[in-house]
């Protein structure tokens, strides 16, 4: 059996001094906002998986479609001897590409989530015993130190997680990726495309509150971490399109007027009723708009697949 290593990046108590700096910052503003990051804890990584399975989540189905006809593609591509993977989560389309990538060598999961990270790991070793696997507990949005491992590398950002960064946020992100690269290095991205309303907000908005469900998680966070004493009863799901930005907005909206108190923070934090938190953005994309802002940060787009009914896409883009 050949090793799983994980490292953790930063000290527990980074990631600690991180949280109170968002959600300090976050809801002492207006209108309030929370970054993403924060859902993925066990739970959340749970409920994300779950999601993954709604009948109407079609993101993870069809970017599966993608990988599954275009795998032996990629693999030919771009050889690669080292893949790395942000915001990994549980890799399981991730083993399309694995079992296409005949010399690789070494896989370098990257996420927040270190159950996610372990669980994922466990699962691909039993399945591949002689591959490496070394998982890192980073932030993405941070710079993070890359164990040497044979090129040429490959690295993925599948799940449209990319959506989930503001514009300024995704340019900046890229550029590090690019840093992270050498010249002839690849990137597979993978990207959720702009389509008509009802099928993005039904994406968002399942019947049986499993989103809803991920969406407030990040108030049970909050209570655990910081002590607060946030009611997840209190607020509703709020998925809606923003058609100017396109992007999907999900948001928290208070039932009823209500302060909670965080005492980890010295904070009493008071919402109007109807007030909102905005969680997470979801944007969509087109072929045009990627394109560009992989060239703004140094990578040219040589591939461009989507599933049959054109819902996602991934591109293949080599580092110049
Ligand atoms: N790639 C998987 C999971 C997508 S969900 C898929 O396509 O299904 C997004 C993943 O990114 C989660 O596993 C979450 O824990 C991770 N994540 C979110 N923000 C992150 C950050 N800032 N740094 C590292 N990982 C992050
Ligand atoms: N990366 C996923 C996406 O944008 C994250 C996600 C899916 C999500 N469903 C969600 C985030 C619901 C918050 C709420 O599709």
């Amino acid at each position: 059996m050949s090793p799983l290593t994980i490292t953790r990046t930063l000290p527990a108590d980074a990631t600690a001094a991180a949280l109170r700096a968002d959600v300090t910052h976050g809801l002492t503003r207006t209108p309030k906002q929370l970054p993403p990051k924060w859902f993925y804890d066990a739970r959340g990584s749970v409920l994300f998986e779950e999601i993954t399975r709604l009948p109407d989540y079609y993101p993870t189905r069809a970017e599966r479609e993608i990988l599954l006809a275009r795998a032996g593609d990629i693999a030919a591509a771009t050889g690669a001897r080292t893949l790395i993977e942000l915001g990994s989560g549980s890799s399981d389309k991730t083993r399309h590409l694995i079992g296409a990538l005949t010399g690789l060598h070494t896989y370098l999961p990257v996420d927040v989530s270190e159950s996610a990270l372990a669980a994922a790991g466990r699962a691909l070793l039993s399945d591949h015993p002689t591959l490496t696997v070394h998982a890192l507990v980073a932030d993405f949005q941070e710079g993070f130190p890359l164990p040497g491992t044979p090129g040429p590398r490959l690295l993925a950002f599948l799940g449209g997680t990319i959506g989930n960064l503001l514009p300024e946020e995704r340019a900046a992100f890229l550029h590090r990726v690019r840093e992270l690269l050498a010249p002839g290095d690849a990137l597979l991205l993978g990207t959720d495309l702009v389509k008509d309303e009802a099928t993005l907000v039904a994406a968002y908005d399942d019947p049986t509150g499993v989103t809803a469900e991920f969406n407030k998680n990040v108030l049970a966070v909050i209570n655990r971490e910081l002590g607060a004493d946030f009611d997840p009863a209190d607020f509703r799901h709020v998925a809606l399109w923003n058609a100017e930005r396109e992007w999907i907005e999900m948001r928290l909206r208070a039932r009823k007027e209500l302060t909670a108190k965080i005492p980890a923070l010295d904070l009493a934090v008071t919402f109007a009723r109807g007030e909102e938190v905005r969680t997470e953005v979801s944007a969509k994309f087109r072929e045009d708009g990627v394109r560009a802002e992989l060239a703004a940060a140094g990578f040219t787009l040589s591939r461009w697949w989507t599933d049959r009914a054109a819902r996602f896409a991934l591109s293949l883009s080599v580092r110049a």
